[in-house]
């Protein structure tokens, strides 16, 4: 036992050259992760194979993210931030929770990416995109019905009371993504007038972004508004979901990552950081049933994965709609006006 760690971190120097002798030495990482549980685990458990760097690995939401880390700026515990929706990553840069840095992988990432780097000073990446809309139960809702849904609007049919679930804006990046989306498609106040509706017919908000899906899934509700890429995810799975991408058009998510602020572990942070943008890494996310497009531009595309230019996408204001202040003050009126309902 002791001799395979031994070998392990002898293994980990000779990748990685004299800069890797301290990260043997010290041999950890913190990785703050917010998409799915399984592609956490997957990449942790392959980036600690690979390297011999031992990660401390804590999933939660992007909201909740977020939160984590402003609650612990001066003493950060976490290292790197991988995944969720890039709006609360932006916010974090502009208050300088996290730390820029330039990787050698840029230049082999997709222009979104590449914008998405540049509008933070460096200090955030995209890893993964992926287009807003939802999913639902065909056991419950016949797809060939021509009062199937299709649209935003049709969410708010009284057919549909308590029959539908969305994360809270607050904890998920998802839902966060839905409100600034609705926002940009229709105005703000006729936004909220919609989210008031869509109160009537929502029995749940969930903590985390895919949990609607799921529950959909097993047919404790009958729709679930979600990423569309988790919505494939679950008829992967088995379950029997049909995945709508909504008729008026619909948002979508720059997934990122960002090195967090005076983190314990910066070197073996950077190393993540160059290791994760790679084609092999982010191909991981289909064995994962991850299906977001990938970032680097050598990375294969899951044939699973909903084609971003078959979608009508809005042309989503990641500045305005990640800035501190637009942030805040979306999540303070959903506040007051649909989660105090
Ligand atoms: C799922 C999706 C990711 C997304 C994440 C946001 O994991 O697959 O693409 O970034 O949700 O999670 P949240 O719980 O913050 O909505």
């Amino acid at each position: 036992m002791i001799r395979s760690v031994a070998l392990t971190g002898l293994a980990a120097m000779s990748i990685f050259g004299s800069a890797g002798m301290a990260n043997a030495q010290s041999g950890e990482l913190v990785l703050y992760c917010a998409a799915d549980e399984s592609i956490c685990r997957l990449l942790s458990e392959s980036f600690q194979r690979e390297t011999g760097i031992n990660v401390l690995m804590t999933r939660r939401s992007s909201g909740e993210t977020y939160a984590q880390i402003k609650a612990e700026e001066g003493q950060p515990r976490g290292d790197v931030w991988w995944g969720g929706t890039g709006d609360p990553h932006l916010q974090a840069a502009q208050e300088g929770l996290t730390a820029a840095y330039e990787s050698p992988m840029l230049a082999e990432l997709q222009d979104w990416a590449v914008r998405q780097a540049e509008s933070a000073g460096y200090r955030t990446v995209g890893v993964y995109a992926g287009a807003l809309g939802y999913g639902y139960n065909t056991d419950l809702i016949d797809p060939n019905s021509e009062n199937a849904p299709q649209c935003w609007a049709d969410l708010l049919d009284e057919a549909y009371r308590d029959e539908i679930q969305v994360a809270n804006p607050n904890s998920s990046g998802t839902a966060y993504t839905l409100l600034a989306t609705l926002v940009q498609l229709m105005g703000e106040d006729e936004a909220f007038e919609y989210l008031t509706a869509l109160n009537d017919n929502i029995s749940q908000y969930t903590s985390s972004g895919s949990a609607p899906i799921r529950a959909a899934g097993t047919g404790e509700s009958s729709i679930g508004i979600v990423f569309m890429h988790d919505a494939v995810a679950q008829a992967v799975m088995g379950s029997p979901i049909q995945t709508v991408a909504p008729c008026e058009g619909t948002g979508y998510e720059i997934g990122s990552m960002s090195i967090i602020e005076g983190g314990p572990n910066p070197e073996n942070a950077r190393i993540f950081y160059d290791w994760v943008l790679t084609p092999e890494a982010q191909e991981l996310g289909a064995q994962a049933n991850s299906f977001q497009v990938p970032s680097n531009v050598n990375a294969a595309t899951p044939p699973e994965s909903p084609n971003l230019e078959d979608i009508l996408l809005i042309d989503y204001d990641f500045d305005l709609y990640g800035s501190s202040e637009e942030r805040a003050r979306l999540l303070a009126r959903w506040d007051a006006e649909i989660g105090s309902l």
